[in-house]
């Protein structure tokens, strides 16, 4: 396992997804809390969150990236190339450029930073806080194998991870990076079918997401497809084929399909501002 624990580390804009990046990575012992610098927009933020993540944090972007090995930018799409155009005469060809942000090509960035810099572009989700995330990683083009080997064993520690080739990555947005909020809606509305069938609201939320972790589990470990799966549940002339029913009048599986579609779309845009 590659050991990150001497690895000078910059988070630039430790907001919702920096912070979870830099607490899931201090908790799963990949990154030393003392090697790592952060930053935020607003001076007013940086004391708190100083003391809440347990790392240094400032505004001073630059001060940050000196002498860094690994930077991880995590500001939004539109404050990428000011914030790029900001550091890159710090950045050099020996340091690994980490850019979670939507929307925003490794070219960009590669044109803003200076030619040689190695920039991954990485999709991470939520649940990256408690090792449950799902990140997708692509490479530009001065990127080489051991590069995608530390930002695979970083992202890793924190969940899952493929590599994909960047004209995927707003696909990947729209799917597995919004794709939490998506889930919990359908919790909350599985929960709220249990309490209208009687059941306690505590009960019918662990009922709902302990059955969400379990079907995506057996996705995962068995690889059989999803359809056989539902099958299986599906007793003629039983209960669940008349919820399934339901779900096909209330055009569920088109409904889902559309809104990653739209999200992925939003996802092109979201550089432009
Ligand atoms: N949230 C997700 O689920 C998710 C998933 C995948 C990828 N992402 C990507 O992660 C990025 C951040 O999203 P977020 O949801 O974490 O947003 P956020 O909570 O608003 O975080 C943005 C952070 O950037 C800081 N910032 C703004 N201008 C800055 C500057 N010039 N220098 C340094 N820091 C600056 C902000 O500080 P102040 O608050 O002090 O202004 C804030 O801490 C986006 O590019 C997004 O596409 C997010």
């Amino acid at each position: 396992m590659r050991d990150f624990s001497k690895s000078s580390v910059a988070v630039l804009g430790a907001g919702k997804m920096g912070g979870i990046l830099v607490k899931a990575l201090i908790e799963k012992h990949r990154l030393s809390p003392t090697k790592i610098r952060a930053t935020v927009g607003h001076e007013s933020r940086a004391h708190e969150l100083s003391h809440k993540l347990g790392v240094a944090v400032t505004t001073d972007n630059v001060a940050a990236v000196d002498g860094a090995d690994i930077i991880f930018i995590c500001v939004k799409p539109q404050v990428v190339q000011e914030l790029a155009e900001q550091i890159a005469d710090k950045v050099t060809a020996k340091q690994l450029v980490i850019s979670v942000a939507a929307s925003v090509h490794t070219s960009q960035i590669e044109g803003a930073l200076g030619a040689g810099v190695p920039v991954i572009r990485a999709m991470p989700n939520t649940p990256c806080v408690l090792g449950q995330g799902m990140t997708a990683l692509c490479k530009g083009q001065y990127v080489d194998a051991a590069h995608v080997e530390d930002a695979a064993a970083l992202f890793n520690a924190v969940g899952r991870t493929v590599v994909v080739d960047e004209k995927h990555m707003d696909a990947v947005t729209g799917l597995s990076a919004s794709g939490p909020a998506y889930i919990y809606i359908i919790l909350e509305s599985l929960a709220e079918a249990g309490v209208k069938v009687g059941l306690p609201r505590d009960v019918a939320t662990l009922l709902a997401a302990q059955t969400t972790l379990g079907a995506a589990t057996v996705v995962l470990e068995t690889g059989d497809h999803p359809a056989l799966l539902k099958d299986a549940v599906t007793t003629p002339a039983g209960c669940t084929i008349d919820g399934i029913m339901e779900l096909e009048e209330g055009k569920l599986r088109v409904t889902l399909i559309k809104a990653v579609v739209k999200a992925a779309q939003r996802a092109k845009e979201l550089a432009l501002g």
